[in-house]
């Protein structure tokens, strides 16, 4: 592992000590590397209104957009446990968005100490919804009747 990707775990594992999680009480932090260098950093924070609760890393994107930054080559995910835990199919969506490339990185309790897988999105996430068409649109006309 280089010593960015590792700086980027460590990072994530930071962000996963601040998650607002008391009904789950399963904390994640998540650390998107921008194109520039820049870190922006996500966590889980979740709402008495169960289903509103947000995932780490779509905190994070959302973080980054909000500054600004749209390119990223990597993601770190740390969650609790000693088994990495992979991210969520909406956050997987939700990455794809920003990047089809991009560098999952995914960790337990023990950060870059302890086991660490890597993947790339677009192998987490095959057969992705990718092409939005507006249903007034002339390509969604020609899309009529099609099977
Ligand atoms: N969670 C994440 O933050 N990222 C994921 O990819 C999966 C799940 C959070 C949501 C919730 O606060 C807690 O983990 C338990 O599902």
């Amino acid at each position: 592992m280089n010593e960015i990707h590792h700086r980027l775990l460590e990072a994530a594992c930071e962000a996963r000590l601040r998650s607002h999680s008391p009904y789950s009480g399963f904390r994640v932090g998540a650390a998107l590397l921008a194109s520039d260098g820049s870190i922006h950093l996500g966590t889980n924070v979740e709402n008495a209104s169960l289903g509103l609760s947000i995932c780490a890393e779509r905190a994070a994107v959302c973080r980054a957009v909000a500054d600004g930054v749209r390119e990223f080559s990597a993601v770190a995910i740390c969650a609790d446990g000693s088994d990495p835990t992979a991210p969520c199919g909406a956050c997987r969506q939700f990455l794809l968005e920003f990047g089809r490339d991009l560098t999952v990185l995914i960790c337990g309790d023990q950060g870059p100490a302890g086991e660490v897988r890597q993947f790339v999105l677009t192998d987490l996430i095959p057969h992705a919804f990718e092409t939005y068409v507006d249903p007034g649109s002339a390509a969604s006309e020609d899309r009529k009747g099609s099977p």
